[in-house]
C-alpha cells in the first residue's frame, strides 16, 4: 500500500490505475475506527483499486469548532488501511489541498448546496459546514477519478447532500451508503467518541436507546412524529439536545405523520465534555 501526500503523485498513480482498474474512494478525516473499516472493507471487496483519503478538512469546521483538537492518528490509520487491503492512503496537508488564497483571505471557490438542504438539522447549527464538505468531496472526486465512493449512514444529512450534489453536478460516480457500525452497547462509532469522559461514555448509548424506543413504538403502530420524538427525548434528559427530528428519506423534509419511508435523527451534546454526538434510525 502506498501513502501519498502530493496531488501530483496521486495523479500519476491514478493515470496508470484507471487504465485497467475500477477506482473506489473512501473519504475520511482519519482517526479511523471500525466504522471506517467497514467502509474500506466494502470498497476493497467491490472494486479493484481503493483509495482512502485522510484529511481533516479546515473548510468544513466553523470558527468555534474542534478543527485544532480533532484527533490526528495517521500512523494507526495507515496500519488499519494496510490490513484492510487498501491500495493508497492519500493524506495531503491543508496547503497541498487548498490554494494560497484560502490561507491569506480565508476564502476559496466553494461548492454550496441549496439552502433548502442545509437550513435544518446539522446545517442549522453548523453554518457553512456542508459547503466545506461538498467542496472537499468534489476535489477528492476529481483527484481520485473514482467510479464509486463510500459514505457512512451515520452522517445521514451529509450522505443526502452528497447524493444530491453528485446528481445535480453530473458527477459520474456511484455513492455507496454503508450501515452504521455500533459498539456493543449501541453507541454509534465516531472519531469524536475519543473525546468522551467516563461519565459521558456511560450515558452516550442513551441516544441509540431513545431511537430504538421510538422505532419500537412505530412498529406497534404509532405514526405521529411528535409522540415518537417525545419518547426518544425522554432518554436524553441529561443531554443538551440540538435536535430530534423525523424526516422523509426521499427529500429530508420534516413529516408529522409517518406515511412513507422515514429517518429519525438526533444530535445532542453530552453533559460533561459537551461532545456533539449524532445518530439516526430508519423507520
Ligand atoms: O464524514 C467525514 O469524515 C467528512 O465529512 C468527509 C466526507 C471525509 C469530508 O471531509
Amino acid at each position: 500500500m502506498k501513502v501519498i501526500c502530493k496531488k501530483n503523485e496521486l495523479k500519476e498513480i491514478i493515470s496508470e490505475a484507471k487504465k485497467t482498474k475500477n477506482i473506489a474512494l473512501v473519504p475520511t478525516m482519519g482517526a479511523l475506527h471500525k466504522g471506517h473499516k467497514s467502509l474500506i472493507d466494502r470498497a476493497v471487496k467491490e472494486n479493484d483499486f481503493t483509495i482512502v483519503s485522510v484529511f481533516v478538512n479546515p473548510t468544513q469546521f466553523g470558527p468555534n469548532e474542534d478543527y485544532d483538537k480533532y484527533p490526528r492518528t495517521l500512523e494507526d490509520d495507515i496500519k488499519l488501511c494496510t490490513l484492510a487491503g487498501a491500495d493508497v492512503v492519500f493524506a495531503p496537508s491543508p496547503k497541498e489541498m487548498y490554494d494560497d488564497i484560502y490561507f491569506e483571505e480565508k476564502e476559496t471557490t466553494l461548492v454550496c448546496p441549496p439552502y433548502k438542504y442545509v437550513n435544518k438539522l446539522c446545517g442549522k447549527s453548523r453554518p457553512g459546514h456542508f459547503d466545506g464538505v461538498c467542496t472537499v468531496v468534489s476535489k477528492l472526486f476529481n483527484l481520485s477519478k473514482c467510479k464509486r465512493a463510500y459514505f457512512g449512514k451515520k452522517d445521514a444529512q451529509q450522505l443526502f447532500i452528497i447524493k444530491k450534489m453528485v446528481s445535480e453536478l453530473d458527477f459520474d460516480i456511484e455513492i455507496v451508503p454503508v450501515d452504521i457500525v455500533r459498539e456493543d452497547d449501541g453507541l454509534a462509532t465516531s472519531s469524536r467518541n475519543t473525546y468522551l469522559s467516563d461519565s459521558d461514555r456511560k450515558i452516550a448509548p442513551n441516544i441509540y436507546r431513545g431511537l430504538n424506543k421510538a422505532k419500537e413504538l412505530y412498529n406497534k403502530g404509532i405514526k405521529e412524529s411528535q409522540t415518537l420524538i417525545d419518547a426518544s427525548m425522554s432518554y436524553l434528559e441529561e443531554f443538551d439536545v440540538d435536535y430530534v427530528e423525523i424526516v422523509s428519506i426521499d427529500d429530508f423534509e420534516k413529516i408529522d405523520i409517518i406515511d412513507k419511508k422515514a429517518l429519525m435523527l438526533v444530535a445532542a451534546k453530552t453533559p460533561d465534555k459537551k461532545v456533539r454526538l449524532i445518530d439516526n434510525i430508519e423507520l
